[in-house]
């Protein structure tokens, strides 16, 4: 069975062609980034038009590449929910004329059920039940995939996402956005223990995030030492930061974990492509003897192949969509 993934939640025009969920026959990503990164972040208008723009040839390029054409296509699998309201609504408007005009079954997908389900492409083995740790540049979560299409959210940021919290302490260090990838790089070449950070804590919920306070401390730490005319280690910064993120999301996955008794731990969305992230989450998961599932770096950001994988199971599970799908701007899990 062949599906048709879209995605146009935020900066990314993505579509792509799976075979039976796991199987990817093309992925085709447009980024905007480039043209975003002039104004430090993603330009909601901006990100509407060019979608608007790439939609068409970008699913043309995607069923090319799959050497299909649409009457090959079981199902149409579309992001739904939650991102950019303009930009959804490109995606979801498109899917639902092509749904229309080929009399193809249509499929809502949740953005975050996507970023889960690229466990499934890098991972033939993987199947639910297990515990996921989601961080993106919008979300932060720690939920119960009880199986393919059900979800039980036990943990979530408080204020800001950890991706956020990269992308802003990357500003502030001079990087440009998105700068997560540039902390990465920095973190390589800078002593974790350079900065004595603030480890995020949440009063409440034993599983929620927090990293707020971690963010103001380092612009606070940044912006008192330029004006003191101090040096910044700015590698050094960039390792303490990522040491500390990655320590509160793995510690509190581990902590969920074990009291929940999930032995399989997967780790996924734009932050599961950090090299910090990655190897603390290894190294504590060997510590316990559990199995963990990271997507290929290729699949942690954006990209339709996701959200296709995905379509595959809720197309299974009997989810469909008609010409009054919306597209929803905030919706959980
Ligand atoms: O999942 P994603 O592509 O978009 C959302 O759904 O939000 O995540 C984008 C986020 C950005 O904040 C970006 O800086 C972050 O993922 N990111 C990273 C790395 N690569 C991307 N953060 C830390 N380390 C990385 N290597
Ligand atoms: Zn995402």
């Amino acid at each position: 069975m062949k599906i048709l993934g879209i995605e146009s939640s935020c900066d990314e025009t993505a579509i792509s062609v799976t075979e039976n969920g796991r199987t990817v026959l093309s992925n085709i990503v447009a980024s905007q980034i480039d043209e975003h990164r002039l104004y430090g972040g993603v330009v909601p208008e901006i990100a509407s038009r060019r979608h608007a723009e790439n939609i068409s040839w970008v699913a043309k390029a995607a069923l090319e590449e799959a050497n299909c054409t649409m009457d090959d296509i079981d199902a149409i699998a579309v992001t739904y929910a939650p991102g950019l309201i303009g930009a959804l609504l490109v995606g979801v408007s498109f899917a639902k004329g092509l749904a229309m005009s080929t009399k193809k079954p249509l499929v809502p997908v949740h953005h975050i059920a996507g970023h889960i389900a690229s466990n499934y492409i890098s991972h033939p083995d993987l199947e639910p039940p297990y515990l996921c740790l989601v961080a993106s540049g919008g979300h932060s979560h720690i939920v119960e995939v009880k199986d393919y299409t059900h979800y039980h959210v036990v943990g979530r940021t408080r204020d800001d996402a950890a991706g956020e919290c990269f992308d802003k302490v990357a500003r502030t260090l001079g990087y440009e956005y998105p700068g997560g990838k540039f902390i990465d790089a920095a973190a390589k070449l800078g002593d974790p223990k350079a900065y004595d950070l603030p480890k995020p804590r949440v009063q409440g919920s034993e599983y929620d995030l927090s990293f707020s306070g971690l963010k103001t401390a380092v612009i606070n730490l940044v912006h008192n030492a330029e004006q003191k005319g101090v040096p910044i280690d700015r590698e050094g910064m960039a390792a303490s930061f990522q040491a500390t993120v990655a320590k509160a999301l793995v510690d509190k996955t581990m902590l969920a974990a074990e009291h929940l008794g999930y032995k399989t731990i997967g780790l996924a969305g734009g932050v599961s492509a950090n090299s910090g992230v990655r190897e603390l989450l290894q190294k504590e998961c060997d510590k316990r003897g559990f199995k963990v599932y990271m997507p290929e770096l290729k699949y942690c950001g954006d990209n339709g192949a996701m959200i296709s994988c995905q379509g595959y199971y809720d197309f299974l599970a009997g989810k469909r969509a008609d010409g009054s799908l919306n597209g929803i701007a905030t919706l959980s899990l």
